[in-house]
């Protein structure tokens, strides 16, 4: 549209006062959002996708206590354009990125001359808006927002995965509802409504509240922004943008995950040297913990000592593993749960962090260190320039944090202070040439775009849950990559071979973490925890199981082979909550993940994503279909999930593979070209 016509669109709505609705089409012009303004002046819109109505006219808006930011509005101006740009990613699961998108602004003005922009953009893969506002000379310096109107009115029920709605974490059982029994999720909020999928998200959230959706009546959501400690929603600037709410949309499950919209509506990165950001494979001082084997304090049973330190780092040296993360090995661990003071600088006495931090530079492996806050944001913004400095002289590039416990002043994690604080790390992280690791974190939005030194995060029920709760079932691992792995990189810390891990649950002093963990074990077969690696992207991947688990294990050569830097992924076959096939190349590698739920499951999968005209050795790892029945430590009887079988064929891109998985199964494959 030019000048001319955008004049006369705007002319027509300011005469009529409402109404006539303007579309955006994606390019492929397969997905449309419609804007219109109603009587009232309340700004409205509508999707279309494939030819079904997704979501219904749904009213749009946001509340603040200096202006009014809901109603009243007429359309200014819309001003339209169009992006098709390639641009590079220093790590992610595609490195090559193509941004394709429509883009349809719509400036509102109402009577006392304030102006709020709706930006929307439509891709092949699904549409985003945000709300832009800049008022500096008509309103406030600063407005309170009170109030987030957007809704999402879907136009029939459909089948939906989420989590519910909660402020301050996302270790939630994942709940497969019809639409219309959700009361309230959080995001990525997934849904198949009848040939259509699609999920509701955020992108780029940045000094701006979470959004979750909370059902109003029959299958119409509305916004709810996590609220500061006083009830109110944010705190802005005259001039302010929100983030994108995102609708992702697809004709297939799959298509979901191998969308970049998320990434796409994030702005390009604002580090200037990127080259130590790299990707690793990583083990660790971690489970022993979980298990109750190790703890974090001094003692005994002390994990991180210079001793254990050494012999992972000897162990990551011999098995083309670049890191290898401590936790519990600074002063503080006392506390936790408790006045919460972690000291991040100073190690406790057995962990000699100088000589360590010296031999891991010898032997090429990366030390990480370990932050722990316990949710102490103020003491941590207050301490952690002086760790950071300390970590770069030590030449540490990682660093995990954790947030586990309440913040203070009743903050909820993900309120707006919570966002601030996530970001200042980031930021001040950068600044140190330091790579991030969150657990407890703020849920992704894909500001690793913009800072890739932001590289993964936990923000889900992890593998530690399995260690001391009824654990993550094989469904759980099944609906993970369609929702949460969605908004980008999970550390899961996959990888557990002792299924059973029967030594740990004999263990005296148990009680000491989460009581007794006699009945629990991991619940998939060791195959499929082999194809977590592959199926749960982060750029960092553990191997999370005690080393001595690994120690000769003929399955841990996967993990040897496997490179986490990703050049290219496709997520290649899949039904949601039920089964998932991934493959991604590295280099001239390829390796390929599947895993189903507790159902068998055989799959036919074309091998015509590996280049042409190569001979690749694939290396089989599968279930053991002759694994005996033994009674699990809950009691249930099952086929031993320790069995597993490892079998070489040679294989081209002509091929097809057979993938045979066992209840609670999966299985991974390398391929290496022959030379
Ligand atoms: C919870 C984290 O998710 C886990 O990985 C960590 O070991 C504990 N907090 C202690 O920091
Ligand atoms: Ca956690």
């Amino acid at each position: 549209m030019n000048f001319r016509s955008n004049f006369i669109v705007a002319l027509v709505l300011l005469l009529s006062g409402c109404a006539a609705s303007m579309d955006l089409k994606s390019p492929s012009r397969d997905i449309t959002v419609s804007f219109s303004v109603n009587e009232c002046g309340v700004p409205q819109y509508q999707v279309m996708a494939y030819g079904q109505e997704v979501i219904g006219l749904s009213s749009m808006g946001l509340e603040a206590v200096e202006t009014q930011l809901a109603s009243g509005f007429m359309v200014k101006d819309v001003r339209r354009s169009k992006v098709n740009q390639e641009w590079v990613q220093p790590w992610g699961e595609n490195k090559q990125m193509l941004d394709r998108h429509e883009e349809m602004a719509v400036v509102l003005e109402n009577a006392e001359g304030v102006a709020l922009t709706l930006k929307f953009r439509a891709f092949d893969d699904g549409i985003g808006y945000r709300y832009e506002y800049d008022a500096s000379d008509v309103v406030a310096d600063s407005l309170t927002i009170t109030g987030d109107n957007t809704r999402f009115n879907f136009a029939q029920d459909g089948v939906s995965w989420s989590i519910a709605s909660y402020f301050s974490g996302y270790e939630l059982p994942y709940r497969e509802l019809a639409v219309s029994a959700v009361e309230n999720t959080n995001t990525p909020f997934t849904f198949r409504m009848g040939d259509v999928y699609g999920s509701i998200h955020e992108a780029a959230l940045y000094d701006f509240p979470e959004m979750n959706l909370y059902r109003q009546d029959s299958l119409d959501f509305k916004s709810e922004l996590a609220p500061r400690p006083d009830g109110t929603l944010a705190r802005v600037g005259a001039c302010f943008v929100t983030p994108w709410r995102t609708i992702q949309l697809a004709q297939s499950a799959v298509g979901l995950i191998n969308s970049s919209l998320i990434l796409n509506l994030n702005d390009p990165c604002a580090i200037e040297d990127v080259s130590w950001i790299r990707p690793q494979k990583y083990v660790g001082v971690w489970w022993g913990m979980h298990l109750g084997t190790q703890v974090w304090t001094m003692g005994p049973r002390h994990g991180a000592t210079t001793e254990n330190a050494l012999r992972h780092i000897d162990f990551a040296a011999a098995n083309n593993i670049g890191g290898v993360l401590f936790e519990g090995w600074n002063k503080g661990w006392e506390n936790w749960g408790g006045s919460q003071h972690f000291n991040y600088c100073e190690a406790y006495e057995d962990f000699d962090l100088e000589k360590i931090a010296s031999y891991a530079a010898e032997k090429g492996v990366s030390l990480w260190m370990h932050n722990e806050t316990g949710g102490s944001i103020f003491e941590y913004e207050r301490d952690m320039e002086k760790a950071f400095e300390l970590y770069e002289s030590l030449g540490i590039h990682y660093l995990k944090t954790g947030y586990a416990g309440g913040m203070p002043d009743g903050i909820r994690h993900h309120s707006q202070r919570g966002v601030q604080h996530y970001q200042k790390v980031v930021e001040k992280a950068a600044e140190h040439k330091i790579a991030i690791d969150a657990h407890e974190p703020i849920k992704e939005t894909g500001i690793r775009r913009t800072w890739p030194n932001m590289m993964t995060r936990e923000g889900a029920r992890g593998m530690e849950w399995n260690a001391w709760s009824e654990g993550n079932s094989s469904e759980h691992l099944c609906v993970l990559p369609y929702t949460r792995l969605l908004s980008g990189p999970m550390d899961y810390t996959p990888g557990v071979f002792d299924i059973y891990y029967k030594t740990a649950c004999a263990t005296p002093g148990r009680e000491e973490w989460n009581g007794d963990n006699s009945r629990t074990y991991i619940k998939t077969t060791l195959a499929r925890q082999i194809a977590n690696w592959v199926l749960l992207y982060s750029p960092l991947q553990m191997a999370c199981d005690l080393i001595e688990n690994y120690e000769g294990h003929p399955a841990f050569q996967f993990f040897r082979d496997f490179d986490p830097d990703c050049d290219w992924s496709e997520a290649l076959a899949g039904e949601i909550g039920d089964y998932i096939v991934i493959a991604r190349r590295a280099g001239d590698k390829f390796f390929l993940g599947a895993g189903t739920d507790s159902k068998a499951r055989t799959l036919e999968i074309s091998l015509d994503f590996l280049k042409p005209e190569v001979v690749y050795l694939a290396t089989v790892y599968a279930d053991d279909p002759d694994a005996p029945v033994v009674t699990q430590p809950d009691g249930t009887e099952a086929p031993d999930k320790t069995f597993y079988r490892i079998e070489k064929i040679k294989v081209t891109s002509s091929d097809t593979l057979t993938i045979e998985m066992a209840a609670d199964g999966g299985q991974a494959v390398s391929f290496i070209p022959v030379e």
